[in-house]
């Protein structure tokens, strides 16, 4: 083999590739019926909030009249207990002809209309979780294009009632069939959280290969509990997780419930700052009709969404957990600029917590801060001490711009010194923020 050759195939073994759809380069934004309406199919007493075209339709609205879809929420997805209890004739899966009755593909193209995207869930195995008709190995191809015909722009499949076996045949074969239909479709897999979420028996190199993204761990529920959990479980296993994620394939601690009735605002603010900071795709599950003007201004902070969307996609991390109940979590973002998230586990009052950039591992310079949910600005340099004051189960978050190369920097106007950008005291007692 010639030396060309050799590097080229060496090359190829040790690339990583993201699945080749195209699709998901930055982590996907939208909202998806599962954790505020579940299988809620009681139409007749409960026509707005029961699981049929209307509710898809109502949330295409908001999206697209209240601002949401030039954020980048542009996703309407479709969960469990869609379908009709049985195949139709040809095999094929069909809508519930009462709850559906103009049918997916005419969801999919009222979406369309609206520069939106229709999500829609399947089951590796016998069934769904809900109990409605499932996707056996040997309906993967017969899946994947009906979805493909209706025009569907992105599928979560679910793993009820298979086993691993299966499922190591089915999510593959899934990615194949979806691809061939030669529709770019976002492919979420459940498999991980199925597989307990971590290796040995869950291949994150394979996932980034075949799927955009895929849940890891349990169902999120309306609860800070809840939300707490999935953050634990997500930064003890950071060092396998946060290595897997990239542009097309992300990990995917499951819906934002910010506007529903478990969180405070405090509670909410969190969960957006650390799902920003994961990476996360931003699936809010709430009603979007009824949705709080507080809760609402936290999904639709645009620095958020913006440190969230960020190009390079590299998934962030826990640096600290402090015994005084104070995490610190850090991602690093394009033009060398960083996030920082300051999050209290305390229940007690606001802590104020004292530390300085280089012990963050800031090097020398001068940062230019900008407080994400206070829109506060201030400079500050690596060696100075500061206070943030973070409620209880709340959080500070930041968008560190990239160190000024020296301390000071004056600059000038028309040949004249106009003044100096940072101030290269030297604070000895701490800056409160
Ligand atoms: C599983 C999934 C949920 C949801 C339900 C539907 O529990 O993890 O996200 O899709 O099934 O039944």
């Amino acid at each position: 083999m010639h030396l060309a050759e050799l590097l080229f195939v060496s090359s190829l073994s040790v690339a990583t590739f993201a699945l080749d759809n195209g699709v998901m380069r930055l982590p996907p934004m939208g909202w998806l019926a599962w954790e505020r309406y579940r299988c809620d199919i009681d139409c007749d007493h409960d026509p707005k909030n029961c699981i049929s075209e209307n509710l898809f339709m109502d949330m295409a609205d908001r999206l697209s009249e209240d601002g949401w879809r030039e954020l980048g929420y542009v996703y309407v997805n479709i969960d469990d207990c869609w379908s009709s209890m049985k195949r139709d004739d040809n095999g094929r899966l069909q809508a519930d002809p009462k709850r559906f009755p103009g049918g997916i593909h005419k969801l999919a193209r009222y979406m369309h209309d609206r520069g939106l995207k229709l999500g829609i869930y399947g089951d590796m195995g016998t069934h769904t979780c809900g109990g409605y008709p499932g996707t056996t190995l040997d309906k993967i191809e017969l899946d994947a294009q009906t979805f493909a015909d209706w025009e569907v722009d992105m599928f979560k499949f679910d793993g009820c009632y298979s086993n691993a076996t299966e499922q190591e045949q089915g999510y593959p074969l899934m990615s194949k069939a979806l691809n061939a239909t030669g529709r770019p479709i976002g492919y979420s897999c459940s498999w991980p959280a199925y597989q307990g979420g971590l290796p040995p028996k869950v291949n994150y190199t394979q996932l980034g290969e075949i799927c955009n993204l895929w849940r890891n761990y349990g169902d999120i529920q309306d609860s800070w509990d809840s939300v707490l959990n999935i953050i634990n479980w997500f930064f003890e296993n950071q060092d396998v997780l946060a290595s897997a994620a990239g542009p097309g394939k992300w990990n995917d601690p499951d819906m934002l419930i910010a506007g529903d009735f478990g969180l405070s605002m405090e509670q909410s603010r969190s969960q957006m700052a650390i799902w920003v900071i994961m990476a996360a795709p931003l699936f809010m599950s709430n009603d979007l009709r009824t949705i709080s003007s507080g809760a609402r201004s936290i999904l639709q902070n645009k620095i958020a969404i913006s440190i969230n969307q960020d190009p390079m996609g590299i998934q962030g991390r826990r640096i600290l957990k402090e015994k005084s109940g104070i995490d610190v979590y850090w991602r690093p973002l394009s033009k060398n600029a960083s996030a920082l998230v300051f999050f209290s586990r305390r229940n007690d009052m606001p802590y104020r917590y004292q530390t300085t950039l280089s012990k963050l591992n800031y090097t020398t310079g001068s940062y230019q801060i900008y407080d994400v949910f206070t829109e506060k600005t201030m400079t500050l340099k690596d060696s100075t001490n500061f206070v943030v004051s973070v409620n209880p189960t709340g959080v500070v978050m930041w968008y560190v711009s990239a160190p000024a190369k020296r301390n000071i920097r004056q600059f000038y106007r028309g040949g004249r010194l106009q003044g100096s950008l940072f101030d290269d005291d030297n604070a000895n007692s701490p800056v409160f923020l």
